[in-house]
């Protein structure tokens, strides 16, 4: 079953338009990929759909609930969290402030899922009284991810996780993704790193110029001619 879908989308900034004529179905339970070169449109695209981004025209549903254009409060309140470009964790506060900030849609946090986020980044523990700005890059991306699942997201929407992360880290962060999507939670994953986003996908989508070109499952793309030497140097 479709958990969101993503029809005819068009969206951009003043007179630009960033991303146009973008269709795209995430089922629940996979995790799906969008793939694309710088500028082309994997941002404007994710930030549309949990509506920091106002759509020029096209529809968003999610859980059957069609959600274009409402407030991004309102849409993580319905279960749609974001990792953002850059992780833009809050520097000054402690790991755990910001893990509390995460929790917002709920009354308290939810100590479950506090304990679950420790399992998988024991390092944030450890640092849970460290201030999140002290953090090495890699541990920020891991708080910015804590601080999603927090929320207790059913579609979890990450934009380019690896960026600018050591090897060792980026190793590390998809095996904890392909361990949150085991536990239940939906994945939409925006990624330069077309390799280490399509080995964990199910499905993948291609973006050039504000334009889905193509999409398949996430095995075909990877034996793709076009994909594998446009994305993947093959
Ligand atoms: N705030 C903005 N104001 C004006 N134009 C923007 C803004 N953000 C993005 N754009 C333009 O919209 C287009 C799509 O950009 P977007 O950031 O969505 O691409 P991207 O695929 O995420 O790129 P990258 O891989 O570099 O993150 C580009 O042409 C970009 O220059
Ligand atoms: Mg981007």
């Amino acid at each position: 079953m479709s958990i969101l879908e993503v029809t005819d989308l068009k969206a951009g900034y003043g007179n630009i338009i960033a991303i146009d004529d973008v269709h795209l179905t995430v089922d629940e339970g996979d995790i799906v990929t969008v793939i694309g070169a710088n500028g082309a449109g994997k941002t404007t695209t994710l930030m549309t759909i949990c509506g920091v981004v106002k759509p020029i025209s096209g529809r968003i549903t999610f859980m059957g609930k069609d959600i274009t254009g409402l407030s991004p409060e309102k849409i993580v309140k319905m279960g749609i969290s974001q990792v953002p470009e850059g992780r833009r964790i809050f520097p000054r506060m402690s790991v755990y402030e910001n893990l509390q900030m995460g929790a917002f849609p709920h009354k308290e946090i939810d100590n479950d899922t506090l304990n679950w986020i420790f399992s998988l980044f024991p390092v944030l523990k450890e640092r849970k009284n460290q201030k999140g700005g002290t953090l090495s890059g890699g541990e920020q991306q891991m708080l910015a991810i804590s601080r999603a699942l927090m929320a207790k997201p059913h579609l979890l929407l990450l934009d380019e996780p690896s960026l600018g992360l050591a090897p060792k880290y980026v190793e590390l962060i998809f095996d904890v993704l392909k361990e949150i999507n085991k536990k239940g939670t939906t994945i939409f994953l925006v990624e330069q790193n077309a390799h280490m986003a399509l080995n964990i996908a199910d499905k993948g989508y291609v973006m050039e110029t504000g334009r889905i070109v193509l999409h398949d499952t996430a095995n075909a793309l990877l034996n793709n001619k076009m994909v594998k030497s446009a994305y993947l140097g093959e």
